[in-house]
């Protein structure tokens, strides 16, 4: 899958500064091996690589959709993820020794933007519930929240004292434990760039992109729902839940359509975003709860 052409051709320039530096010298490792789960149809044409990296949601570095440059500062390594809260055997693990320990796969996932843009990545990384059995979970765990990291020398975004930083993600520990969360690693069978979340994120193909907190640093199992950054910020617009649904609208807009990123083609939207079958029984005792934005 790793293409040295790409990598260093188009890929080269939209990879400046700290993270350049750091793949050249050998810092951030090329990604292990990775087979591709045909469970998980695309059912779509892939997003140009180019696309899908060029356009971000990542406030931290800015709330414009073009952070490629300020986002490329961020040191990758040294990174690591504290485990910790409602857990048996809390952890602090390096990045490359999580990436050795468990399963690395490609994973071919369509991610639904609250702002109604769509995109088909193929992401290389581990399924969540492989890390929680690590740690092993306590059964009085309910919630699990994700923390990015808060780098105020790279991240501008910070100085916008308004938002609540840190950015902080939260599930179910159902949730985390479906099959279908998944926290890549990689893309386009490279290592994950800094604006796509980098060195790893958490996505949650069913529902709606902000759920999906990037360059995480913190997993945290707690028995309070956490209260997720977009919520505190907005929360008549967004959710705890935040499953894509098309019918149900947000406030601003309809949600019935999405426009895919590179061909700019309007497609319907589809319930749970096309997953239903892997997670509709994740909700069948909530119908009293706001599940759709
Ligand atoms: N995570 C952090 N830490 N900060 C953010 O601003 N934006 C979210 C999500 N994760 C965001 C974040 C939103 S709104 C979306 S749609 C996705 O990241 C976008 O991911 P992408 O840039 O890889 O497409």
């Amino acid at each position: 899958m790793l293409n040295r052409r790409a990598l260093m051709g188009a890929g080269a320039a939209l990879l400046p500064s700290a993270a350049l530096a750091q793949q050249a010298a050998g810092v951030v490792p090329p990604l292990p091996e990775a087979q591709r789960n045909l469970r998980y149809r695309p059912e779509r044409e892939i997003t140009p690589e180019r696309e899908a990296t060029t356009y971000n949601n990542f406030y931290e570095f800015g709330t414009s959709k073009n952070i490629v440059r300020e986002a490329s500062r961020m040191p990758m390594r040294p990174w690591t993820i504290q485990v910790d809260g409602m857990v048996a055997k809390p952890a602090t693990f390096g990045v490359d020794d999580l990436i050795r320990q468990l399963p690395i796969e490609e994973r071919i996932y369509r991610l639904r933007c609250v702002e109604a843009w769509a995109m088909t990545v193929p992401w290389t990384g581990f399924q969540l519930s492989e890390l929680l059995k690590l740690v092993e979970p306590t059964s009085a765990a309910r919630y699990v929240s994700f923390t990015t990291a808060q780098l105020p020398a790279v991240m501008p975004g910070l100085r916008q004292s308004w938002y609540p930083w840190p950015h902080v993600e939260g599930c179910t520990v159902a949730e985390a434990m479906n099959e279908l969360t998944f926290m890549p690693i990689g893309m386009y069978g490279k290592p994950l760039l800094a604006q796509n979340g980098g060195p790893f994120r958490v996505v949650f193909p069913w529902k709606y992109g902000f759920k999906s907190g990037k360059s995480v640093v913190r997993i945290t199992l707690t028995d309070r729902r956490p209260e997720n950054f977009w919520f505190k910020i907005q929360p008549s617009e967004y959710g705890f839940w935040a499953n894509v649904n098309p019918e149900v609208a947000h406030p601003r807009w309809s949600q019935a359509t999405e426009r895919l990123l590179g061909s700019g083609e309007r497609v319907p939207t589809r319930l749970f975003n096309g997953y239903g079958e892997f997670v509709s029984g994740l909700y069948t005792n909530l119908q009293r709860e706001r599940l759709w934005a």
